[in-house]
């Protein structure tokens, strides 16, 4: 069992991850720190703790982070056709009872990592903006630091709120690069890897059929979710599991098949303005900086996932 602190935007793939790393008995999560992205941060924190509180898990600890990007206006990256203009789907529900700690995310970050040195994964599946800046406040932690497990990007595959850029990075393209070039121990978990999971209908019916109050909840937000896809990608009757797929990585790594690369965010171009960029040549001499997953195991991880959360 390893100790890991997730950074969410709790959307309703975030929803599915927590919950995933929550009942994955390889994981510990010691905390989860909150972030601008799918929705407004103070919305991110309530549907954490909401979704703590449907798992029985209000023991583990909240921290409410970053509300824009580190250095310009915030850009909407999100559309509410996925996850609906409060996070979780169409779902409504009273304030939760628990509250965030008084400790902002960034510096919640530092103090965990430094509390337990090479041993805590940070799983970040919203905008990198609360790791960066806590780099920027205790750049030790990067040495200090297990690994880091990044949802974000797209390196082959096309980006989906633009062209090339993926939402998480896009949402703060200057956070992601200070990540990337800090020289932390990075795994990317884009969308190269992630479009190619697939949650589908007759799964989500599954969850249904076995009608506990946490499959319920489960099935009704992820209905929601691929009625985005249905709309977005032509009738499509399933959707991806991004960030669950990040928490794979964190349960079993033998998941994805990863390369080193020397990665970059573009942070100027017209049309390509947070497009994550590798260096692909063969005789590129640059360092890699972050491995890369290029290959997963879809079949293997949307089964643990599902079965996972059968309970
Ligand atoms: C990422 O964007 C968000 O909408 C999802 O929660 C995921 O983290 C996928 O690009
Ligand atoms: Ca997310």
């Amino acid at each position: 069992m390893h100790r890991v602190l997730l950074d969410v935007d709790t959307g309703v793939d975030d929803a599915l991850a927590i919950a995933y790393a929550v009942r994955s008995p390889a994981l510990d999560v010691i905390g989860i720190t909150t972030c601008f992205g799918n929705v407004p941060v103070d919305c991110a924190t309530r549907n954490t703790l909401h979704v703590l509180e449907r798992l029985g898990a209000t023991g583990i600890p909240v921290a409410a982070g970053e509300a824009a990007p580190l250095f310009h206006p915030p850009m909407r990256a999100y559309p509410a056709q996925f996850h609906g203009e409060k996070g979780l789907g169409d779902l409504t529900f009273p304030d939760p009872e628990g509250k965030p700690v008084s400790t902002p995310a960034a510096a919640f970050m530092v103090d965990q990592i430094r509390r337990y040195p090479k041993q805590v994964t940070l799983i970040c599946v919203g905008p990198l903006t609360n790791l960066a800046a806590a780099i920027l406040h205790a750049p030790e932690i990067i040495s200090l630091v297990r690994q880091i497990i990044v949802m974000g990007g797209a390196v082959g595959a096309a980006g989906n709120c633009r062209m090339h850029a993926e939402a998480n990075v896009y949402s703060d393209p200057e956070a992601a690069q200070l990540v990337f070039q800090s020289g932390a121990p990075i795994t990317l978990v884009g969308l190269d890897v992630t479009m190619k999971t697939e949650l589908g209908l007759e799964d989500v019916q599954r969850w249904r059929e076995r009608d506990s109050d946490l499959t319920r909840f489960l099935a009704d937000i992820t209905s929601y979710y691929i009625g985005g896809y249905r709309q977005a990608y032509s009738g499509r009757e399933g959707c991806a599991l991004h960030d669950p797929l990040a928490v794979a990585v964190a349960i079993d790594p033998s998941l994805v098949e990863v390369q080193p690369m020397a990665l970059q965010v573009d942070l100027e171009g017209i049309h390509s303005y947070g497009r994550t960029v590798a260096d692909l040549r063969p005789r590129c001499t640059d360092r890699p900086n972050v491995d890369v997953c290029t290959g997963v195991d879809a079949k293997r991880f949307q089964e643990h996932f599902i079965q996972t959360l059968m309970i």
